[in-house]
């Protein structure tokens, strides 16, 4: 399990003295909106933290709460993980290596406007070509999720179009390894 740190923020494996920070956000519905369309009830977090654990030990990577280093709150969550086209995950996690790697974010509303999306969104996506040495990254939205997709173009994805994954048609992303390494400067 990795920690990743950036100006204001402490990336941490998600772990269960994050389940107050994290319901805080994701039971909030517009914080949901465009991801389940439903909050979360604290029983959902948790099962959801529960989760996370067994894709870092099982993946080597997952979803991290973003720990806002002024105030000590959780301000958000993000991940790398690997994508699947089904709605569920399978019960197989080791079989979800062979799909793409997606990059992921939410913040609590408390948080939005400051960058601090982006901001993680760039350390994240480091771990995945550098540590995880990815190929390409991915990430997709709700159509109508126009700030998550603000997040993607300054990370400097292209869009591909409309694709099924999750189970349903979503706005999708991509940035390959040599893209990425061109943007920083450290192209092979
Ligand atoms: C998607 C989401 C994370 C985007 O949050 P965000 O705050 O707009 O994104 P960032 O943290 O990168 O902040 C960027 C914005 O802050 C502004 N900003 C203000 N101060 C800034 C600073 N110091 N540095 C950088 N940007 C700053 C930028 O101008 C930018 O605004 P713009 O998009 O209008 O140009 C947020 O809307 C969210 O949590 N939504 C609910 C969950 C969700 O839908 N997640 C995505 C699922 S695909």
């Amino acid at each position: 399990m990795t920690i990743l740190h950036t100006t204001r923020l402490r990336l941490e494996p998600f772990a269960g003295h994050h389940l107050d920070g994290l319901h805080d956000m994701n039971g909030r519905p517009e914080v949901m909106r465009y991801i389940s369309g439903q909050p979360e009830t604290r029983d959902q977090t948790a099962a959801a933290i529960a989760r996370v654990q067994r894709c870092w030990a099982v993946l080597g990577t997952s979803w991290w709460a973003f720990i806002d280093l002024d105030s000590g709150r959780v301000a958000g969550a993000g991940c790398i993980q690997y994508l699947r086209r089904e709605a569920n995950p399978p019960d197989d996690l080791e079989s979800l290596r062979s799909n793409p790697l997606e990059i992921g974010w939410r913040l609590h509303p408390d948080f939005w406007r400051q960058g601090l999306a982006s901001e993680a969104a760039q350390r994240m996506a480091a771990f995945a070509f550098e540590s995880l040495a990815a190929k390409d990254l991915f990430a997709v939205r709700h159509p109508e999720n126009v700030s998550s997709g603000r997040v993607m173009d300054r990370l400097g994805m292209r869009y591909r179009g409309l694709e099924s994954w999750y189970g349903t048609e979503l706005a999708t992303h991509v940035i390959s390894r040599h893209e990425w390494q061109t943007r920083q400067g450290t192209a092979e």
